[in-house]
């Protein structure tokens, strides 16, 4: 939570009415980033470089003090192109206490990534989960209230960032987080149904540039919540709902799998309801200590990059930090610690699990290069194959 003044807005009654009833700088030059990038020599090209040439973006997630300057911002600034506020544009951050907002995080988050070219996915307006869910919005049970305060929210927000940020989670893992039904959250018990598809056009309607995006959790191994969440989004679009794309955050719970043929087939469910597909939040830990788990590391890596890359439409992969020193699942008490589950180590050093995604990128670059096999039909001219890794 930043020190910053708050800002005081009075209740929008008018926002209710759009979003329930009635119905929008010279980039610098990352720091240190390879002059020439030549795939075949992939130590040549950062991530950003490779992913550029494939016309995808790799992301990484940061907070209000990773993007001051330092080795953290130096690496976001040079690997990545696009950049999740991991905690800046949350509720309980954003707007902590009824009419007041406090935007000196998200500020400062989306401002470094203006400064660098880097695209912003901002993240979250509505977080169906009550255990991020402020007290004094959990503690509202008259559904026309409610509504007016998730109206005010998402339209001072999304308003204030209109603009400045690509494409919006709007609404954050609707589903249980271990199931596969809607979660426990108090705009899912008291809000009316169809709330979710009201929350996406009110977004629409005040910034209409905006990607708008629904993020889940957990869909890549929990049992039966891929489908669930494909239903889920169907509904939604059914309701009319202006989905622009589908966020899997794939915290991925061990460096087993996945199966990229199984995996590129979810991604697949969901741009073939005509929906861009993006991994938002991955990070994949391993036990403390030793060399060898960084290697399966760096292979459990190398099949989420290549599940991505096989299906037009995943348009981005966004790991959830840069840093191993700073990531959450240290503190989550689940995994032994360290869990050292990004693509650096504590001290910003660039560990296998790098090299490797590097390596499929600039691998799957080559390939777009060298276009179809020469012996291709000679029919109508197609694309060229999508990378299989
Ligand atoms: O900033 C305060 C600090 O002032 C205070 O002293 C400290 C102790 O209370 O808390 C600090 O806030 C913490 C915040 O992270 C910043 O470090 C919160 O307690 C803590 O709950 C929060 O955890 C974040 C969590 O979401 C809940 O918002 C994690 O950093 C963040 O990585 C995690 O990210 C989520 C995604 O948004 C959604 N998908 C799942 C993912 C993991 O839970």
């Amino acid at each position: 939570m930043s020190s910053g003044g708050f800002r005081r807005v009075g209740v929008v009654g008018v926002a209710a009415a759009l979003v329930f009833g009635v119905v929008g700088a010279v980039p610098l030059r990352p720091a240190g980033a390879a002059v020439v990038c030549d795939p075949a020599v992939p130590e040549t090209c950062t991530l950003r470089q490779l992913a550029d040439e494939l016309g995808i973006r790799i992301g990484a997630s940061a907070e209000a003090d990773e993007v001051e300057p330092g080795p953290y911002a130096d690496t976001l600034g040079r690997e990545f192109s696009s950049l999740t506020p991991e905690n800046a544009l949350k509720w309980y951050t954003t707007n902590p206490a009824p009419g007041v907002f406090d935007f000196d995080d998200g500020d400062a988050v989306v401002g470094f990534a203006t400064t660098n070219a880097m695209e912003v996915r901002a993240h979250t307006l509505v977080w169906t989960q009550d255990t991020y869910t402020p007290d004094w919005v959990k503690a509202v049970n008259d559904p026309d209230e409610l509504a007016q305060w998730v109206a005010q929210h998402v339209v001072t927000v999304a308003g204030r960032y209109a603009g400045q940020v690509q494409r919006w989670d709007v609404i954050n893992e609707p589903l249980a987080t271990a199931g596969t039904a809607l979660s426990d959250s108090v705009f899912h018990r008291v809000l009316p149904p169809g709330w979710m598809a009201s929350v996406f056009s009110a977004v629409r309607a005040v910034d209409p540039d905006a990607e708008l995006w629904i993020n889940e959790y957990g869909t890549d191994w929990v049992p039966g919540k891929h489908e669930a969440f494909v239903a889920l989004v169907r509904d939604l679009l059914a309701a009319g709902a202006p989905i622009d794309g589908v966020g899997l955050q794939v915290h991925r719970p061990s460096v087993d799998g996945p199966d990229v043929a199984a995996f590129s087939q979810q991604l697949r469910d969901f741009t073939d309801l005509g929906l861009e597909v993006a991994i938002t939040e991955l990070d994949i830990p391993i036990p403390p200590g030793g060399d060898a788990a960084l290697l399966d590391q760096a292979q459990a890596y190398r099949r989420v990059v290549a599940s991505c890359l096989a299906v037009p439409g995943c348009t981005e992969i966004t790991v959830w930090g840069v840093t191993d020193a700073n990531t959450w699942l240290d503190g989550l008490g689940v995994f032994p610690t360290p869990t050292r589950p990004l693509l650096f180590d504590d001290g910003f050093a660039a560990k296998p699990a790098y090299d490797e995604v590097r390596a499929v990128l600039a691998e799957a670059v080559l390939a777009r290069r060298a276009g179809p096999p020469v012996d291709a039909p000679t029919g109508p001219v197609t694309a060229a194959p999508a990378f299989t890794g």
